[in-house]
């Protein structure tokens, strides 16, 4: 079973998606053993909370020096035994001593078709308010591996999302949670789960 430790930020429906998965099935050999937020109060805390998943809160401006939270988060997944960390909606740049130790161990969902919108300053609404803002007429979402970088890493799954007449950056956002990120979060991990991903020069090749 693959240990996995989920970092979130806010309303947790992509947590709530892998939660799911897990329960129903879709994700195989595959356990969550633990929730780290880095705000607290939100409702992917809940979430944890009603599936029995153990959660942790680990804020920032609780701490004078970023390295003392940086140190923290490291501490908190070392802690939890964790093979595998999914960033579902985690909306922090995580510490590169972080990205080093779990190399090709970390993943995020990002709500545009990378390289599309993404980088520095792309993230939640934002990303979709740009994509609206330039027209195009696709958009959707992507699960990659997390490298030092800004959402730069191997490319796991991508799905597209068609742009309609009179969608608001808020109904795009809902869109592309429902029609890509809640699948193709799971897949990922579920892929991960079952060994069928590996990172070759710097590209996922999937079996
Ligand atoms: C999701 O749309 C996710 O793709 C995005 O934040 C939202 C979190 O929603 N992440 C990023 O923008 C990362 N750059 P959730 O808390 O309901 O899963």
């Amino acid at each position: 079973m693959l240990r996995v430790a989920v970092l979130v930020s806010g309303g947790g429906t992509n947590l709530q998606a892998l939660i799911d998965g897990v329960g129903s099935g879709s994700i195989q050999n595959a356990e969550i053993v633990k929730v780290i937020s880095n705000k607290s109060g939100v409702k992917a805390l809940e979430r944890a909370e009603k599936a029995g998943i153990p959660s942790e809160v680990i804020k920032k401006g609780d701490f004078e020096k970023a390295e003392d939270f940086e140190k923290a988060l490291i501490d908190s997944i070392e802690k939890s035994d964790a093979e595998l960390i999914v960033l579902a909606g985690f909306l922090l740049v995580l510490p590169p001593a972080l990205v080093k130790k779990y190399e090709n161990r970390i993943i995020n969902i990002h709500p545009s078709l990378i390289p599309s919108f993404c980088g520095k300053g792309y993230y939640g609404l934002r990303v979709h308010e740009e994509a609206l803002k330039r027209g195009v007429r696709v958009t959707g979402a992507t699960v990659h591996f997390v490298d030092e970088g800004c959402d730069s890493g191997p490319i796991i799954l991508q799905k597209a999302v068609n742009i309609i007449k009179d969608d608001t950056p808020e109904t795009l956002q809902k869109r592309v949670m429902e029609e890509a990120e809640w699948k193709i979060l799971p897949e990922a991990v579920n892929l991960i789960a079952l060994g069928r991903i590996k990172v070759v020069n710097g590209k996922v090749e999937m079996t």
